[in-house]
């Protein structure tokens, strides 16, 4: 398991609703934990490592061993309130950042990995990392969220990740679209 970087098309493809959990699953999970540390992250969706189901990890501590572990299967984001502005990054766009305006309260509805359901209202860096990642399931990316101006910004460090996956394309270190493609087609049949 690796994450993958924009423009991966993985990265863009609507994450599918999970209907089962298996330990194959649950495995995957914890693997994305573990990356998620690696590379200094708090929250890590399924689709930035390839896999086009919806859920997420997050630990705002980032650290193993502390803070709170959490996972957020079927994520759904509602009752939106207020504005908060701040810079955010993301591990498929390393080394990027850019202020993006969000609500500063949110309500999420999920179900942990024990099948528990998570109904919580939460604000601060809570509600702007479950939005972030919610985002991700649903093909978004972060530079799609800033202002015209300031993505203007980080245009040759998007162009420089374009040029790079193309670079390995051609190298045949990334697959074809179809695939990519067919590998989506067997985790939707086995999951959605
Ligand atoms: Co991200």
């Amino acid at each position: 398991m690796q994450i993958v970087h924009y423009p991966h098309p993985t990265l863009r493809r609507k994450s599918v609703t999970i209907k089962r959990v298996d330990a194959e699953l649950r495995k995957a999970i914890h693997q994305m934990f573990d990356l998620m540390y690696a590379h200094k992250g708090v929250g890590l969706a399924a689709n930035q490592v390839d896999l086009p189901l919806r859920v997420f990890v997050m630990n705002l501590a980032g650290k193993q061993g502390e803070g709170e572990e959490l996972v957020f299967i079927n994520p759904v984001i509602s009752f939106p309130k207020g504005t908060s502005e701040a810079e955010e990054g993301c591990l498929s766009i390393p080394g990027v950042y850019g202020k993006v305006i969000r609500p500063e309260r949110v309500k999420i509805q999920a179900y942990s990995l024990r099948g528990e359901e998570i109904n919580q209202e939460v604000d601060g860096l809570f509600a702007r990392c479950v939005q972030h990642e919610t985002d991700h399931l649903d093909g978004v990316l972060f530079p799609d969220r800033m202002n015209e101006l300031a993505r203007e910004s980080i245009m040759d460090d998007l162009a420089d990740f374009e040029a790079e996956f193309e670079s390995r394309r051609r190298l045949a270190e990334i697959p074809t679209d179809d695939v990519i493609a067919a590998s989506w087609a067997e985790m939707e049949k086995k999951y959605g």
